[in-house]
């Protein structure tokens, strides 16, 4: 494997936080050399120099894309940390019904964003909830799931959804894989009914977001922590231009907004917490 020099990997930090935002730490060259080391041998670079410079001259950005797919970490699970999910069956959606019922004559909307999404896990654990709740009213209400994510592949792989053996047994209930999933050559593939119910598209949250719309409820959970800390105060301000102003956020189970921001106020339900907007 080739090693990287400091002086290179000052320009590689540099060159990553520009295209995703990951600051890394001064500790992690072993992670850029390890992760980079396959595209490296395929293009035959004989150093992180050889490299950078071939990244660069690259107007497609097709290397850029590698590069974020084989440094971003896409650990997720279905039903990652049951709180949200429970407090989104529980307290979330059941209020937001309420409220957004009033309107004589109009279905009710509900729009969800799953902010980097990874794989899908989320977006269809999502997905199950709202159908599990609703049941057959299901159709009474305007309902859109949005999955985002700055990998391609992710994208791509969510959008198709088929999950391995591993995959489907971490975090999803039997009942639930056998109603939600069908078997497939290799693996489980989420079924049409809830396929339809999503859609998944690219996007870095260091850009522009407003053609995202606005949303009722904004899953943003484990991607804070690998953004400095200034990121995440631009991030938060995002998302809460994003929320409507009755809306729910709902953050990762190590992650906090204690010291970032002040546009959210903690609500504690049970024994979980969501973040609404400030009442100005
Ligand atoms: C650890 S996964 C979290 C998945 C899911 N939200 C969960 O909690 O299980 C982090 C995801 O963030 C994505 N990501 C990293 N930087 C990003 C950025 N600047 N914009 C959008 N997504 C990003 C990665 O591609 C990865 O899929």
């Amino acid at each position: 494997m080739i090693k990287i020099t400091p002086k290179e990997y000052q320009t590689f930090c540099k060159y990553v936080y520009d295209i995703c935002g990951i600051t890394l730490a001064p500790n992690q060259s072993y992670l850029i050399e390890t992760r980079l080391a396959p595209i490296m041998k395929r293009l035959e670079c004989t150093s992180f120099s050889d490299f950078y410079n071939k990244c660069r001259a690259d107007r497609l950005k097709k290397m850029e894309q590698e590069i974020i797919d084989a440094i971003t970490t896409n650990e997720t699970y279905f039903f990652r940390d049951k709180s949200p999910f429970d407090l989104l069956q529980h307290k979330i959606l059941p209020d937001l019904i309420d409220k957004r019922s009033n309107r004589a004559g109009i279905p009710p909307t509900i729009k969800i964003w799953s902010a980097a999404c990874s794989f899908g896990q989320e977006v269809y654990s999502i997905a199950i909830i709202l159908k599990e709740l609703l049941g057959s009213d299901i159709s009474k209400y305007r309902i859109s799931i949005v999955g985002t994510d700055i990998s391609d592949d992710a994208v791509a792989r969510s959008s198709y959804g088929l999950y391995n053996q591993f995959e489907v047994e971490r975090g999803l209930p039997p009942n639930k894989l056998r109603l939600y999933f069908d078997q497939a050559d290799k693996g489980w593939r989420i079924k049409d009914e809830l396929r339809a119910m999503v859609s998944f598209r690219k996007q870095n949250l260091f850009q522009s977001i407003a053609a995202l719309g606005r949303f009722d409820i904004i899953f943003c959970r484990n991607v804070a922590i690998y953004f400095s800390q200034p990121d995440k105060v631009k991030l938060y301000e995002k998302l809460g231009s994003a929320l409507a102003p009755d809306g729910y956020l709902l953050i990762g189970a190590q992650e906090s907004l204690t010291g970032i921001t002040d546009l959210f106020e903690p609500q504690r339900y049970l024994r979980s917490i969501f973040y609404q907007k400030q009442q100005k």
